[in-house]
């Protein structure tokens, strides 16, 4: 059977929809699965959830509460790579985001700061040289 035994992934988001979603398959498939999100008591019960229907593959889960849209929480995140997967990354769901579909000419500075963090994964990759090998899955 496919197995995800001792791989590691984050999922941003996956406090709910879609990322807890991803999150759920991921533990289920035996990685160690580190979410996150912004609301810390979704990110707890979560993590709760996540560990209390983990099946028999060998797959857990942790959190760390952090806001990907800004520098102190991918920050954060980098951190609880380190100290929550040991610094090994295999995969990347990176579903926090938004996307605006509208045309260049008619597109904001805003709109492209608050999107930005949606495509952060090249800045993702070049956060340590100890995270390799990254598979990249982008939801917005
Ligand atoms: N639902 C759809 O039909 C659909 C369709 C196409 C694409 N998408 C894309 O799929 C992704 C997820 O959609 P969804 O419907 O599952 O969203 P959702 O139910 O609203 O869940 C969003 C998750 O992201 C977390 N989050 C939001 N902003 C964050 C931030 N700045 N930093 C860290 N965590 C943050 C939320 O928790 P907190 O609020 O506690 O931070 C929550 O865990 C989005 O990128 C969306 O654009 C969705």
């Amino acid at each position: 059977m496919w197995t995800l035994k001792s791989k590691t992934a984050v999922v941003t988001g996956g406090s709910k929809g879609i990322g807890a979603a991803c999150a759920e398959q991921l533990v289920g498939l035996g990685a160690r699965v580190l979410i996150c999100a912004r609301t810390d008591s979704a990110v707890s019960s979560a993590v709760e959830s996540l560990n209390a229907n983990s099946g028999t593959a060998g797959g857990s889960a942790c959190g760390v509460v952090c806001d990907v849209s800004t520098k102190e929480g991918r920050s954060a995140l980098h951190n609880a790579i380190n100290s929550q997967l040991g610094g090994r990354l295999d995969c990347l769901v990176n579903n926090v985001g938004t996307n605006k579909r509208a045309k260049i000419e008619e597109s904001t500075e805003e709109d492209y700061r608050t999107s930005k963090y949606t495509i952060f994964l090249k800045q993702f990759q070049d956060f340590s040289p100890k995270i390799s090998n990254i598979f990249f899955a982008v939801m917005t």
